[in-house]
Parts: structure tokens; sequence; C-alpha cells
């Protein structure tokens, strides 16, 4: 006998290829090009973005080292196959994630996931235009970097609200954001999965002593000092993923892609990777613990740049490198977890998120931040509608 939840999933995901979406899943993220056409406009976005990266004389210096490096940087995209995976990844996890909502919310479907990058289209402004467009009734904003930066997320999040700044905010669509997920158990639970995968390569003489080490991309010291939360919210993945893997091996965590002249967090991953080759430490598994899908960060710095070349160099007897959660099923139910738990519960947006850092000066962000606030007003605390 099919029971009534069952019934009402199935009618949920009729109506998800039929009907016209009732809750939004925006999915944001930085982007990737696609083409390698693609490399110069992006480096542009990313080098003019002072949310991102804050140089001197940022409205000439950003445009001139973006057409620099170009070239280098389309040679990359062309070695791992001519493009980043990025929106492929974030469109499959977008399908599975909202099929999983239908049947998990039949209430509050049909689910419809969009697509919000900042340096590549699909843009923010387009995407917003979008589920206006198609009339969804609730639109939930989810950051698909699980530990908050304000140079990340928080980049995102002003470009939402410098599309609001000259326009209305609808007001028949019900807002609400999920803007950092660092230590939900199933998050961990895929990395520990992934690095699992990757220890049963290792023979068993040398499987506990295998080194795991955790790699995040870097971030200036200037934005550390200001008070930005993402190292603490990696560490934190870092120690709840080591709590689910239940195993005895080292781990550290150390930090790539550094760009520019000036400190950033270190140790960096490269030199992390030479210093324990020459400690005798020639066994490593490398974990991107800051990316939930494939990337030029992970296709090329770490499996060729890294695992490639410079391990080789370095005299590392095997490197292996830990894929990125991508599809996962238990991934996809992390997702889900955390969409369907907000849904229910929120809150609409956090006060973790209100909170600005204790050294920042930007306008931009005080901006944002009254934005958000006033986006959910006084309806901060009150459940959903749909809950
Ligand atoms: Fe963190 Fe502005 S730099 S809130």
């Amino acid at each position: 006998m099919i029971s009534s939840f069952c019934k009402s999933a199935t009618l949920a995901r009729r109506m998800s290829t039929s009907a016209k979406p009732k809750t939004a899943i925006v999915m944001l993220n930085m982007g990737g090009p696609e083409t390698t056409d693609q490399v110069g406009g992006y480096l542009l976005r990313i080098m003019t973005d002072r949310d991102m990266i804050q140089l001197p004389v940022q409205s000439r210096l950003g445009p001139w080292i973006a057409k620099r490096r170009t070239e280098e940087v389309q040679k990359k995209y062309s070695e791992i196959g001519g493009g980043s995976p990025i929106l492929k990844w974030t469109n499959t996890q977008g399908e599975l994630l909202t099929k999983k909502l239908d049947q998990l919310s039949p209430e509050t479907a049909p689910h419809k996931h969009y697509v919000a990058f900042r340096y590549v289209p699909p843009f923010t402004a387009d995407t917003f235009s979008q589920l206006e467009k198609d009339g969804v009734e609730r639109a939930i904003i989810f950051s698909q970097y699980p530990q908050y930066s304000c140079a990340t997320t928080g980049s995102s999040l002003n470009a939402i609200a410098d599309f609001y700044r000259d326009r209305s905010v609808p007001k028949n669509i019900e807002f609400s954001m999920i803007e950092r997920w660092a230590t939900h158990p199933l998050l961990a639970e895929v990395f520990a999965e992934r690095i699992r995968e990757k220890l049963a390569k290792f023979e068993e003489t040398v499987r506990d002593d295998v080194l795991i080490l955790f790699t995040a991309h870097s971030l200036p010291l200037k934005a550390v000092s200001r008070g930005d939360t993402y190292p603490h919210e990696v560490a934190a993945t870092v120690a709840l993923t080591m709590s689910k893997l239940q195993v005895p091996n080292p781990h550290r965590l150390v930090w790539q892609s550094k760009v520019g002249p000036l400190p950033w967090l270190q140790p960096y991953t490269d030199d992390a990777i030479k210093a324990y080759s020459k400690q005798g430490k020639k066994h490593l598994i490398l974990v991107p613990i800051a990316f939930v899908n494939e990337h030029i960060e992970t296709l090329h710095e770490l499996d060729i740049e890294y695992c490639d070349e410079l391990a080789k160099e370095a005299g590392v007897i095997q490197i292996e490198r830990a894929s990125a959660p991508n599809d996962h099923p238990t991934f996809i139910s992390a997702l889900a977890d955390i969409v369907s738990s907000h849904m229910k519960s929120g809150p609409r947006v956090s006060k973790q998120f209100l909170n600005r850092c204790p050294h920042c000066v930007s306008k931009r962000c005080e901006m944002s931040k009254k934005f958000f606030a006033q986006l959910v007003g006084s309806e901060i605390d009150k459940p959903f509608l749909t809950a």
C-alpha cells in the first residue's frame, strides 16, 4: 500500500516538471569559465571585485593584471579539457537536490534550482530576474561555499544587494538565506568517505601513516586580521571530518592558490608537500576541504601541479587527491537536509551573518547587511508560512 507521503511526493515530482516552481533554491558560487574565451572576462571581474581582492588603484591595476594573466590561465583551462566543470556540477547537484526536496517537503514543491555565479554567466542579476519572472513564492539563497568568507559568499550576497539597489524587492517572494554550513555532519561524512576511498589505495603496511593534508584556498592576512571567519570555519570542517573518520593518521590544514605579493594564510600546500617529504613523510592524501565540486584548483593546481609535477620532484612515494563531494549521494543528502531543515525552522537570516567583522570598514558590507535585515524585516524570528 502506498503511503500518503509517497503519493504526495510522487505528485510533487510530477508537478516539478510540469508546474511553475513554488520554491527557488538559488545556488551561489563564484563560477568558472566554461570556455577559454570566457577567461579574460572572468579574471577582469575577479580583479575588480573589491570584496574578493583589494589592490591599490584597483580600477587600473585590476584590468592590467587580468589582461596579463589571461593567456597563462587559458592554457591551464585547456589542460583540464577547455573549461571549468563548475556549472555542470552545480546543475547536477541542483537537480538531485530539488528531486530530493520534492520528496522530503511536498508542501513546498515544486522546487527548482537556480545558479547565480559571481564572475561568469549565469550572473546573479540575470538569475534573480528569472526567478521573479517564474513567479516563485519563496526563494532560498543558498551559498555553495560551506565555510563563510566575506570575500566569497559575502561578495555574492553583496551582488544580490546591488541588484536590488535601484529596484523594489518583489513583495510576493518570501526570501531567506543559508550562508554557512561548515559543520553539517553529512558534509563531514562525505569528506570522510572521500578520504576512505583514497586511503584504500595505499598498501596496508603504510596506510595508518599516510598524512592527510586538508587544503583550502588561502586568504590575505589582511582579511584574517579584519576578522573574517573563514579560517576557523574551515578548521571546524577539518576537525569534524577527522572525528567522523576515526583513523589514527596524522593530519594538517594547509592553504593553496595565493595570488600576488602580499602575505596570505600559511603554510602553503606546495611548501608543505616539499617540507613533509624532507621530513620523510612520503605518503600523502590531499583533501580539498572548501570546494564542493571539481574546478581549476582541484583539477589543475592539485592534480597536475602538485600531485603530478611537484610530488615527483620532491621525492614523494605516493600521493592521492580526494575527490570533491560532486554528486556523492551523501553530499546530496547533506544539501537536502540543510535546505529542508532551513525551510522548517530557519532562521531566515542568521544573526551571525548580520554581525560584521570587528574591523570591517566596507560601506558595501554595511549596506548589504542592512539590505538583508530589511529583506526579512521584522520576520527574522517568525516561522515560515509553509513550515
Ligand atoms: Fe567582513 Fe565587511 S569585511 S563584514
